[in-house]
């Protein structure tokens, strides 16, 4: 028994931030039917391409667990196959540019009439406003949504981040919405529609430096850098580097080997609570009485020199050895971790976050399971559909369409 058990989603999405979405309900038990146009499928099959005439990995790593029918919902039998879908399914999903459904036929009043009890969730890059009509990708909506502008160092220009908070963040605010549908819809036994903006979403995961935005109004941010190095503010929150976000002052500290290994780096928190241990771990056992450095007030104008101090201990060790010794004493520290580390990594392994997953046509690759781990809801994670691998059993299954009529729905041209 898995949470989403006997949900079925008309998964009409494609790229990253739709697909991310359906493959995290699938991962929670849903039956995910991906729509793909014949002959094409989602764009990302053939993306970043490494084995040739294999499926990218852009597209298998997020497309796990669902079943692929190819159908072309511009042509009049594919148009009708879709319409029994949408009455068969309990949620459909879409990120097309805006206005294509509506252009394929299908707007959300007929979807209602076609199926009242439908969930109907949309990804688009900017909600209603003078950019409701613009296409959007992953790094725009960063921009967009207040992360460009507050990534990066004070004298630099604006930053995107490699977590892909606009597309696979967006995936997630949606699937929240949409299970909560589900949940209301067992009680309303109505549908409803869902929209998930890429801006507002990122805005949502930029919620702090709204924060910073507005304490700005009553003097500097004196947890940034900025004040310690007495630098203007201007009017906006401004881009802060490595400082912690947070009321702990941190940065990102070289570590030992620091000068040939681009991530022989630690994050290092000076946490007011375990201040004495600080001291104590970097040999400067003296602070601890000086009232230059004894309280978080008067640490924040010494910042910059309490790092370099703190910095000259960091590289005598490995970022694993300032793990070791600094959360033995509660100091909150974080090694730099790659791509290569983390793949590596027996514990991500053992707890399934980290999977090896085998593929007909490229084999064995790796790629990051299900993060929310549920007690009742165990997940497995299967490879990715080929394109339309499971256009018959849907359309017999679960549409109910005979054999004739299947032979009848290919010579269309619709599958
Ligand atoms: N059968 C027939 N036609 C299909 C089809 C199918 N199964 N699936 C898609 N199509 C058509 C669409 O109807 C559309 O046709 P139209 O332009 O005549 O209306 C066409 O394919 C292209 O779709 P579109 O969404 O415009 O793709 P794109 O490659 O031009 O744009 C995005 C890609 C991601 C920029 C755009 O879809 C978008 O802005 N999406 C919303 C925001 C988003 O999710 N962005 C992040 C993506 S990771």
């Amino acid at each position: 028994m898995k949470a989403l058990e006997g949900v079925k989603i008309l998964d009409f999405t494609h790229v990253q931030s739709g697909p991310t979405c359906t493959q995290l309900l699938a991962w929670l038990g849903a039956d995910v039917i991906k729509v793909e146009r014949p002959g094409v499928g989602d764009a990302t099959r053939k993306q970043l391409v490494d084995v040739d005439g294999a499926d990218s990995l852009y597209f298998t790593m997020l497309n796990h667990n669902k079943r692929s029918l190819t159908l072309n919902s511009k042509n009049e039998t594919g148009k009708a196959v879709l319409e029994r879908l949408i009455k068969e399914c309990d949620v459909m999903v879409e990120n097309f540019a805006p206005g294509a459904l509506q252009r394929m036929g299908f707007s959300w009043e007929r979807i209602q009439a076609l199926n009242p009890r439908m969930i109907m969730g949309s990804v688009k890059g900017f909600g209603p406003g003078p950019y409701q009509d613009c296409k959007v990708y992953e790094n725009v909506a960063q921009c967009a949504g207040g992360s460009a502008s507050t990534t990066g160092f004070p004298d630099g220009p604006p930053l995107v981040t490699g977590a892909q908070i606009a597309d696979s963040g967006t995936g997630l605010h949606l699937a929240l919405g949409l299970v909560a549908a589900l949940y209301q819809r067992e009680k309303s036994g109505r549908g409803q529609k869902i929209l998930a903006p890429m801006q507002d979403c990122v805005l949502n995961l930029c919620r702090v430096k709204l924060r910073d935005q507005q304490r700005l109004q009553h003097g500097p941010l004196t947890e940034y850098s900025q004040f310690a190095d007495g630098m203007d503010f201007g009017d906006a929150t401004p881009r802060a580097g490595n400082d912690s976000g947070g009321g702990q002052p941190g940065r990102i500290l070289k570590c030992k080997g620091w000068e040939t290994d681009a991530n022989a780096y630690t994050y290092f928190i000076t946490q007011a609570a375990v201040w004495e241990n600080v001291c104590d771990v970097i040999g400067k056992p003296e602070w601890k009485e000086d009232s230059e450095y004894a309280t978080p007030k008067a640490r924040l104008t010494r910042l910059n020199a309490i790092f370099e101090t703190i910095e000259q201990w960091t590289m005598t060790k490995t970022k694993f050895e300032v793990m070791d010794i600094c959360n033995a004493v509660n100091i909150p520290v974080g090694p730099i971790l790659s791509m290569k580390e983390l793949a590596e990594e027996p514990a991500l392994r053992d707890t399934g976050t980290i999977v090896e997953v085998d593929h007909p046509e490229r084999g064995k690759y790796l790629t990051v399971g299900c993060p929310i781990k549920m007690s009742d809801s165990p997940v497995e994670v299967d490879r990715s559909p080929l394109l339309g691998e499971h256009t018959d059993e849907i359309l017999t299954a679960i549409l109910g369409y005979s054999d004739e009529e299947v032979a009848a729905i290919k010579q269309s041209g619709a599958v």
